[in-house]
């Protein structure tokens, strides 16, 4: 693709961007709770809420980006940054909290940090934590990727970010 395509496509974008985004502050206009909605659509559709976005939302419900950032900071739903390419989500519900998933929470956010820092694929993980997952029996439960892993201790966590870590 030469430059100027790639420019051409670039600059459709942010109209596009541009367009989308001056319809749905339209369409919420003076209507209660109308900047959580938006920014819910908005990560619907891109997966986060980008700062490009965010700015143009500003300027068009004429609102200082403070008041963006500190909807989206306060309500962890929103994300400034894209998710991962891999999800992990740690079971916090009851059972799966009684029987060490915050220890299992804290281990895997370490060994991601540790792989991040050794310039490896840490950042293309997303971890999150969620209610019950309806597993309990199987506590602590966390799903991969849509896969889920149950009793699981530390030591397991090695065993089940492996595959994804494309090592041997
Ligand atoms: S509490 Fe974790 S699966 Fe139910």
């Amino acid at each position: 693709m030469s430059m100027q395509t790639e420019l051409g496509s670039l600059l459709g974008w942010v109209e596009g961007m541009r367009s989308r985004v001056r319809k749905l502050a339209r369409e919420w206009e003076d209507q209660e709770g109308n900047l959580i909605m938006i920014l819910h659509a908005i990560q619907n559709e891109f997966g986060y809420v980008p700062r490009g976005v965010a700015n143009e939302l500003a300027k068009e419900m004429k609102i200082p980006m403070a008041r963006i950032y500190e909807v989206i900071t306060f309500y962890h739903y929103f994300r400034l940054t894209p998710p991962g390419q891999h999800s992990i989500q740690v079971c916090m519900g009851t059972a799966c909290y009684l029987k060490g998933a915050s220890d299992l929470h804290d281990e895997l956010a370490r060994r991601l940090r540790l792989l991040e820092m050794g310039g490896g694929r840490g950042g293309e993980f997303q971890l999150e934590t969620v209610r019950c997952i309806g597993c309990c029996g199987m506590a602590p439960a966390v799903v991969v990727d849509g896969e889920t892993h149950g009793r699981l201790g530390l030591d397991d966590v090695e065993k089940i970010l492996k595959p994804k870590r494309g090592t041997p």
